[in-house]
């Protein structure tokens, strides 16, 4: 087959090495790609967002099927747009994506299909917030209801807070993403990953997986796009799965099927395991970065086989086939990220660390010139090491990352320590 991913992600990267080693892969592009997914196919300058020119591009190069990584090209309609050209495409339609593109979408059809969830009020106008967060007080937690980059919710401490966050998002700071918003009950727990190959009513778990969404040890400092990740979680184990997945995907995907839109690809359920039972925080239409990284690491299946299923209506044929060791990812992210952070920096012992056993350096913001590689964005590598255990494995990423040099770096030290603590 031949293959267009979209994205420039550690999660990316990911892909392009899991679909190189899939027997099926004649031909692989990654648009537009990093340092890491030149090395396992070819970049191409397209950006995620241009819809248009990827249909192009796929027609031209008769590409057979496409992965979109991001949430953005979904709901853009790439999907939709691949589909009209004929083109296989892993990923949900444009009103299937609006679970993760609008907020107020995801609770009204996760009420629809009793999913257990924070609850809240939904506003288009700035009065009516106001008034309903003054009666609820503080905490409570405010959502933008589009697509803000990860910056659109805030878990307010006291209505002071809350409002302040009420009049940015209403008054414009995230454009037609604010127009309105979602005011919800503060939920107390452990969160967690459950992801899911989905096709129309099937859904095929993977294992669970922890992001790291703090920037610093601890999880103190601001909120970023994820700085490590593990799998399993020992708070949602593999006996716990089928489970969850009734609670958290299936109800999701029979509410979209009887609306006349299966869902097709990864429906990705972030939980607060709360002491009243799981409640469902958010869904995302694709992997998580960096939680796509550990789990490809387990994933034995050929991925193309998955997704071709997926597509074609014939999941309930396919058994996932997971490594019983524990991976584990640490991301290697340059100064000041998520705040202003330099690029360019001369990025050392990349080999070293791949060439440890079980041991894959994902690249993310990277860029290749000749033989060398240099950071050139804010998360720059996600170092993936497999173990026999959650401690092993965190043992090995760790050796991995004091092999890797780069000027003007930052790193969480304490990834996977909680799922630890949880295990003592
Ligand atoms: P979301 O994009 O909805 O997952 O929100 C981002 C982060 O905000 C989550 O990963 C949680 O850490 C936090 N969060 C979201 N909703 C709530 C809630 N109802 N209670 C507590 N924390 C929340
Ligand atoms: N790591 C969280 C996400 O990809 O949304």
């Amino acid at each position: 087959m031949r293959v267009l991913i979209i994205g420039s992600g550690g999660r990316e990267h990911a892909l392009s090495w899991k679909i190189r080693r899939s027997g099926r892969t004649e031909k692989l592009y990654c648009a537009p790609g990093n340092g890491g997914t030149a090395a396992e196919g070819e970049n191409i300058v397209l950006k995620d967002d241009d819809v248009d020119g990827l249909v192009r591009f796929a027609r031209e190069h008769e590409i057979d099927m496409v992965i979109p990584g991001p949430e953005l090209p979904l709901t853009l309609g790439v999907t939709d747009a691949m589909k009209q050209a004929g083109i296989r495409c892993f990923g949900p339609d444009k009103w299937c994506a609006q679970l993760e593109g609008s907020k107020s979408f995801a609770k009204r059809i996760m009420e629809r299909a009793g999913v257990p969830t924070a609850a809240c009020g939904i506003f288009e106008t700035l009065e009516e917030a106001r008034d309903f967060l003054h009666r609820k007080g503080a905490p409570i937690v405010i959502k933008a209801d589009g697509l803000a980059a990860g910056k659109g919710v805030i878990v307010a401490k006291t209505e002071a807070e809350a409002e302040d966050a009420l009049n940015q998002i209403m008054g414009g700071a995230f454009g037609k993403a604010g127009h309105r918003v979602v005011i919800e009950e503060f939920l107390e727990g452990e969160e967690v990953s459950l992801l899911a190959f989905c096709s129309g009513e099937t859904a095929l778990p993977l294992p669970s997986a922890q992001d790291h969404k703090a920037a610093f040890d601890g999880d103190t400092g601001p909120n970023t796009g994820g700085m490590g990740a593990y799998s399993p979680a020992p708070i949602l184990p593999d006996t716990e799965l089928e489970r969850m997945a009734d609670i958290a995907i299936r109800p999701i995907l029979r509410e979209m099927a009887a609306q006349g839109h299966p869902f097709v690809g990864i429906l990705y359920a972030g939980l607060m395991i709360t002491k009243n039972g799981p409640k469902v925080l958010e869904y995302n239409v694709r992997f998580g970065d960096p939680e796509c990284q550990p789990l490809l690491m387990r994933l034995d299946n050929d991925l193309l086989d998955v997704m071709t299923a997926c597509i074609d209506g014939r999941l309930e044929e396919v058994t996932l086939s997971i490594r019983p060791e524990s991976a584990l990812g640490v991301v290697i992210a340059a100064e000041g990220y998520p705040g202003s952070y330099p690029k360019g920096m001369l990025i050392e012992g990349l080999d070293q660390a791949d060439n440890l056993p079980n041991t894959k350096v994902f690249q993310a913001g990277t860029r290749r010139e000749g033989d060398k590689t240099f950071s050139n964005g804010g998360r720059v590598l996600c170092v993936t090491a497999l173990g026999s255990s959650l401690a092993e494995a965190q043992k090995h990423a760790y050796e991995a990352v004091s092999l890797v040099q780069m000027d003007k770096s930052q790193h969480r030290t304490d990834i996977g320590a909680k799922g630890l603590r949880r295990l003592a």
